[in-house]
């Protein structure tokens, strides 16, 4: 990997955190896959389209990405080995040709100066320590009057179904390990509005900066029990109890649907320009 700026992000994403998400890339995928739609409205991918995804994980947006450019390309990038691999395995399996991927940090990268039209991110872009560096960095890897389109999450009232749904395993396990707690904390990083069009606006200069609330339904399991093996999954240390389990699914029940076990959120979908486009 080249120059590492944020050395706790990469160590987590190097560990066992990081390969719990190569390991189970596709429930994280079904996951957070609600807001593609929105994603990819707003980047509004061209055939011919270069398209940087920053923080792509196992890469399933990169190549969705790589299929709507048909006659460009596409290049995830992202600071995680174990993730890296699942994506080229995945890209090399469903056999789409027009994608690559690079062990990077995003933040500090030598990115090609304006090599893409596009830069998006399915929540990969919170987990910078200096994200107005980052978000300068990004914008010099676009050409003048390139698109920026990511979604990161909105903070969660409590009144949210996500926060009431995981009182319980707050209460009953505890404290997370450290990898997954850094991960928490810097994903919630973007979640103030004002916070993210001060660093495109005022610490970097984006331009036609556009902050929209999406709702969308994050799908954790076929069902309670199915939700409770995947969250346990994430656990290191001793079993938890049998009781304790059945609390837990108990507490996930009131969410099951036909289509799995739903939750209703949501995230901000970001859309910005680089300044400088020619006129037509
Ligand atoms: C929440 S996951 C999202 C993964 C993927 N975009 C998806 O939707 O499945 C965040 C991703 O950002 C990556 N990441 C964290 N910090 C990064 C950095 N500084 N540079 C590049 N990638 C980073 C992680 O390795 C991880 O794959």
């Amino acid at each position: 990997m080249t120059t590492v700026a944020n050395p706790r992000q990469a160590e987590a994403w190097n560990g066992p955190f990081g390969a719990h998400w190569a390991t189970h890339h596709e429930r994280y995928d079904t996951l957070v896959s609600g807001v593609n739609d929105a994603l990819f409205a707003g980047a509004a991918i061209e055939a011919g389209d270069r398209v940087l995804d920053v923080g792509c994980g196992a890469g399933a947006t990169t190549r969705i990405a790589a299929r709507l450019a048909a006659h460009g390309h596409a290049v995830g990038v992202d600071i995680s080995a174990p993730l890296l691999d699942r994506a080229r395995a995945l890209t090399a399996a469903e056999g789409v040709a027009n994608v690559a991927y690079e062990c990077a940090d995003a933040q500090v990268h030598r990115f090609p100066p304006a090599g893409y039209d596009v830069a998006i991110s399915r929540g990969g872009v919170m987990f910078f320590g200096n994200h107005a560096a980052a978000f300068r960095n990004l914008a010099r890897a676009l050409r003048p009057g390139g698109r920026l389109a990511f979604v990161c999450p909105r903070q969660a009232g409590p009144d949210s179904e996500e926060v009431q749904a995981f009182e319980l395993f707050g209460k009953l396990l505890g404290e997370p390990d450290t990898d997954t707690a850094a991960a928490q904390i810097a994903m919630a990083s973007l979640s103030d509005p004002t916070r993210i069009r001060e660093v495109l606006q005022r610490y970097t200069d984006y331009e036609k900066v556009a902050v929209e609330p999406v709702a969308v339904e994050t799908v954790w399991g076929r069902d309670a029990a199915d939700a409770v093996d995947f969250l346990l999954s994430r656990r290191t240390g001793t079993p938890v109890a049998a009781d304790t389990r059945a609390a837990l699914e108990d507490s996930l029940r009131p969410y099951e649907t036909e289509r799995g076990v739903r939750l209703r959120g949501a995230v901000w979908l970001v859309t910005a320009t680089r300044p400088g486009a020619r006129r037509q």
